[in-house]
């Protein structure tokens, strides 16, 4: 693996975007399940500013059809811009421009087929430029402590102390594993564990532990050629669980549990929970939105 030139060991994040979202169904007919608004801004914009704040600059999104949107959405959009400022409305303006910061560097690649989260990644490799890489899957929206190193930026810290794949874990009740990734190991101490076992998807009795896998990692590139030889895995995928168990062939990989909070913004349930709870933190709307819940549930 070639050192990273640059004083932040991960430069590139990697979002597959290129699934159907079926779960929300009409609304993801035309529109990209990652541009469902929590509050006042779309699901990857989230994670996109995670990114960036754990140093990251070049995104690259792993689209399918019916994705435009999310390019759009990070391109200039002139009209807009030039109405604004015509306007004068300087405070908008200002918030149209932080989607897109001058120093961020957007990539595209389709995933021509929908053949899983493995092969989804393996289309961005690339783009990756032979170092290590994030993944972020927009669907969990991830908030840090409050106050705190939001989560991508805790697993970069981990990265650079280790130099070894990280993926960000939490326990989750024993009849949910059927629903992730599951991770066993040794723990580490502070909230580390050196992964041995990781099995996608399994039933609660053959589950390996209650440690699942949330939508976030840090991979070193290694992972492309054990994607590349492995078969297809749970629901008939190219599951990125599977390269992962590849990769511990050859190297160690760790799992931590990430101090925050996740909302699993795939469900309707977790999608309506991150919107009560960010409404409620809104400068905005916050105040407004807990006097009509109080006035509601009285
Ligand atoms: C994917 C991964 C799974 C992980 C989960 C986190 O599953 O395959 O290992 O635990 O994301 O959200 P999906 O939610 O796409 O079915």
């Amino acid at each position: 693996m070639n050192k990273p030139t640059h004083a932040n060991p991960i430069q590139t994040a990697v979002f597959p975007v290129a699934g159907l979202g079926t779960r929300f169904l009409p609304a993801t007919k035309a529109a990209p399940k990652e541009m469902l608004p929590v509050v006042d801004k779309p699901l990857i914009q989230y994670a996109v500013e995670e990114a960036y704040a754990a140093g990251i600059r070049h995104m690259v999104f792993v689209t399918g059809r019916n994705k435009r949107a999310i390019e759009d959405h990070f391109d200039t959009a002139y009209e807009l811009e030039n109405e604004l400022q015509a306007n004068g409305k300087d405070a908008l303006l200002a918030l149209v421009r932080s989607v897109q910061p001058e120093d961020m560097l957007c990539s595209y690649v389709r995933q021509p087929r929908a053949l899983g989260l493995g092969h989804a990644v393996l289309c961005a490799e690339h783009l990756t430029g032979g170092q290590p890489f994030a993944v972020l899957l927009a669907d969990d929206l991830m908030l840090g402590p409050s106050g705190g190193r939001p989560v991508l930026a805790q697993m970069v810290d981990i990265f650079r102390e280790h130099a070894r794949s990280v993926l960000a874990v939490q326990e989750v009740p024993q009849d949910q594993v059927r629903r992730y990734g599951i991770v066993a190991g040794d723990d580490l101490g502070q909230g580390l564990l050196r992964v041995r076992h990781m099995v996608e998807k399994p039933s609660p009795e053959n589950a390996p532990s209650r440690m699942a896998v949330a939508g976030r990692y840090i991979l070193t590139p290694g992972i492309f050629d054990c994607i590349r030889n492995q078969t297809r895995g749970a629901q008939g995928e190219i599951q990125l669980t599977d390269g992962i168990v590849g990769l511990l062939a050859s190297e160690s990989v760790q799992a931590y549990q990430y101090q925050g909070k996740r909302f699993d913004c795939g469900s309707k349930l977790g999608f309506l929970e991150a919107t009560v709870e960010l409404a409620l933190d809104h400068p905005e709307v916050g105040e407004d939105f807990r006097r009509y819940l109080k006035q509601l549930s009285s």
